[in-house]
């Protein structure tokens, strides 16, 4: 068996991941591997219904963020942690990085205390290392430009209706997050073609010999 392979996927809102997403979960499985596809907010029932609040109510910043955390752990635990240990490739729409972009940056949120949680929710008794992506897909778009592609798409939510300054101070967050892990990040240029971009997700891939 393969060891669990754990690939999470980051940007801005708009930035255009969700497409690439779905054809890297097509690429490993005609590999061969299993494939859990999954997402955050959200990916198990508890986890679901704390996206529905955290993307419809309004919070102060600390409850956010603890609600954020709080799915995470009944994620991790439910769907992450047991696709791992079955050899899986878990492709996750956004992780942690996400919380420190967006209630980090965009709100504003002490980083010292995401940190804090970061530990407790992502280090497991049996597990001595925090639990974290082998590989980030950071999609990085202009705010500018993310807003152009969103415009009008659909009913935005709470986190899609901050204004653009929001934004900017989200993707300074996503900037921070990989330069403290560079290693783990790999920057996409978002502002590409779509098929430029699934060259280069493509690449990342191959590069760490997990896709032929
Ligand atoms: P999505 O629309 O890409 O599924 O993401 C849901 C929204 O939730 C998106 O606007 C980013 C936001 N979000 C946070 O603010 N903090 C987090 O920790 C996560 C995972 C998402």
């Amino acid at each position: 068996m393969q060891p669990g392979l754990f690939i999470s996927f980051e940007g801005i809102d708009g930035a255009g991941k969700s497409t690439h997403i779905s054809a890297l979960a097509q690429a490993f499985k005609a590999q061969g591997r299993a494939v859990t596809l999954t997402r955050e907010p959200g990916g198990t029932p508890l986890a679901e219904k704390l996206r529905s609040l955290v993307l419809q109510d309004a919070m102060d910043p600390l409850t956010e963020a603890l609600l954020m955390f709080a799915a995470r752990r009944d994620h991790l635990d439910c769907v992450i942690l047991p696709a791992l240990a079955r050899g899986d490739v878990v492709l996750c729409d956004r992780f942690t990085d996400a919380t420190f972009a967006y209630q980090g940056g965009g709100r504003g949120f002490d980083e010292e205390v995401l940190s804090q949680l970061e530990r407790m929710v992502q280090t497991s008794p049996d597990q001595a290392a925090l639990v974290q992506p082998a590989l980030t897909l950071w999609f990085d778009l202009a705010p500018q430009e993310a807003a152009k592609r969103l415009a009008g798409v659909r009913v935005p939510d709470k986190f899609e209706s901050q204004p653009l300054a929001f934004f900017q101070r989200v993707a300074q967050g996503y900037a921070r997050r990989q330069r403290k892990d560079p290693e783990r990040f790999a920057r996409i240029d978002a502002a590409q073609t779509q098929s430029s971009v699934w060259d280069a997700v493509l690449a990342v891939c191959v590069a760490k010999g997990w896709l032929a």
